[in-house]
């Protein structure tokens, strides 16, 4: 065939073909025609390409065998491979990392055929725990290229080997706050490692105890971790807060519940809810009843004394009114201090006078003292330990030539909580 030219083969074969074609109809076939010539033409090409490569590589063997490679191989998994050339006849090997172990083929070779021999290699864990390290009904925890035994009750040791009593730490104490430790053998030394919050214990270092946080930096130059309680918890610790008290964002304040802005008090409709340190307080104001008197409550805090008769002089020396005052305040407040003012809205006569009501229990935490010309003010005079509930009654008087126009009385109560903040 390939003797011959194309131009020959072609001519021969359409010569056969055209004259089939004008026997039967000659429209259609011409269409036909057509593409046969070009699909003839085509496969004619593809043919002697295929002659070309047959008759260049009889005499191009050799060269060809040497420049060829085989496919590229990556190193596997935890492991790498040893040997770069991929020519035929070159060898590459694989090792593993430690604590794996290889599977499948170590050494493999390029062969002729451009293929590799052997299978492709594989790098597996090693099950550390396979040999059944751990004595005495211990568990064996696997990891890469090491174990942990979690022993079984009264057995201590990195292999569950002592007993506990022979270990530093009984078997017993074993819990959230007692770990095992996590060791490794690298070529004959134990290396043991904790997890974050514990520490190294025992006689092989065979455990790890939880750090008491608490314990540690209970008063450490950074301050109490806690403001109130700290509670050591396994790997950590937390602060805690009384009763009325929730934790701060930072994790280490307490703030006071407002108990009477969540709804969170039982003070009935006619009560009053006063937020306190730590609680509440559900208050009532009552006007009091006093002979030859009779008083109104004006405001929620506030009585006052119904116009007396003319000529009745035991009503008229009657407080013109009372109002009442409630304060919130922490334990031990450093004093002395100022807890109240008291001052006449339009003062009619040339005198005013203050002046501290109420039995002994006043008098021992409170002064009353002038501030000015019109204004009287209510000091604490010692730190209050709580929780406790104070009351100062404070008496303004208006004078007119030392004669009395008029008293007026301030109920002041302070409720004392238990704690300092
Ligand atoms: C084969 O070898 C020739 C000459 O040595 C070189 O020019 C060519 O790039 C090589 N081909 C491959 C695929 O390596
Ligand atoms: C206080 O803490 C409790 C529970 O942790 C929560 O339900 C409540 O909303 C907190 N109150 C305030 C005022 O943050
Ligand atoms: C509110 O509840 C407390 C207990 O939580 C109780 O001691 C107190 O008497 C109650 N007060 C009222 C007004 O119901
Ligand atoms: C004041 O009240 C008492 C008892 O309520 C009564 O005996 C007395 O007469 C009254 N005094 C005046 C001046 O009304
Ligand atoms: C009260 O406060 C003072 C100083 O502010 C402090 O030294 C003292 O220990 C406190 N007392 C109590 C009982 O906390």
């Amino acid at each position: 065939l390939a003797h011959l030219s194309n131009k020959a083969i072609y001519l021969l074969w359409l010569g056969n073909l055209r004259y089939q074609c004008i026997l039967l109809c000659r429209q259609y076939v011409q269409k036909l025609l057509s593409t046969q010539e070009a699909s003839y033409l085509q496969s004619l090409r593809n043919l002697k390409k295929k002659i070309n490569l047959l008759q260049s590589s009889t005499g191009k063997q050799t060269t060809r065998t040497i420049n060829s490679t085989c496919p590229r191989l990556d190193g596997p998994i935890n492991g790498r491979k040893l040997g770069r050339s991929h020519a035929v006849g070159h060898e590459v090997h694989v090792l593993c990392d430690p604590g794996y172990e290889l599977v499948g083929s170590e050494s493999r070779v390029c062969q002729e055929s451009l293929t590799w021999s052997g299978q492709q290699p594989t790098c597996r864990d090693i099950n550390e725990c396979a040999s059944s390290p751990c004595l005495n009904g211990g568990t064996c925890v696997d990891e890469v290229n090491q174990f942990s035994c979690v022993c079984a009750k009264g057995w201590a040791g990195l292999t569950c080997q002592t007993t506990a009593a022979a270990a530093t730490l009984p078997a017993a104490t074993m819990g959230p706050f007692v770990r095992p430790s996590r060791c490794t053998i690298m070529q004959g030394t134990t290396h043991c490692t904790c997890e974050p919050g514990y520490t190294i214990s025992g006689r092989d270092s065979n455990t790890c105890t939880d750090i008491d946080e608490c314990e540690l930096f209970h008063n450490g130059q950074a301050g109490k971790l806690c403001l109130h309680a700290c509670v050591n918890t396994p790997g950590g610790y937390r602060c805690s807060c009384p009763i009325g008290y929730n934790v701060t964002r930072d994790g280490r304040s307490c703030k006071d519940i407002d108990e009477c802005a969540t709804r969170q008090n039982n003070c009935t409709k006619d009560q009053m809810c006063i937020n306190t340190y730590g609680g509440f307080q559900c208050v009532r104001v009552d006007c009091p009843k006093i002979p030859n008197a009779t008083y109104v409550k004006t405001s929620p805090m506030r009585c006052e004394r119904n116009p007396c008769p003319v000529d009745n002089k035991a009503c008229s020396q009657t407080p013109n009114s009372f109002s009442y005052h409630y304060l919130a305040v922490v334990s031990n407040l450093s004093a002395p201090r100022v807890m109240f003012r008291v001052s006449a809205l339009r003062p009619i006569g040339d005198t005013l006078r203050f002046s501290l009501l109420g039995g002994r229990q006043a008098r021992r935490h409170f002064t009353v003292q002038r501030s000015d010309r019109g204004t009287g003010q209510l000091m604490l005079v010692d730190p209050v330990q709580g929780p406790a509930t104070l009351e100062a009654e404070v008496e303004m008087s208006e004078l007119e030539r030392r004669v009395q126009l008029g008293r007026y009385i301030t109920k002041v109560t302070m409720f004392v909580s238990q704690y300092e903040f």
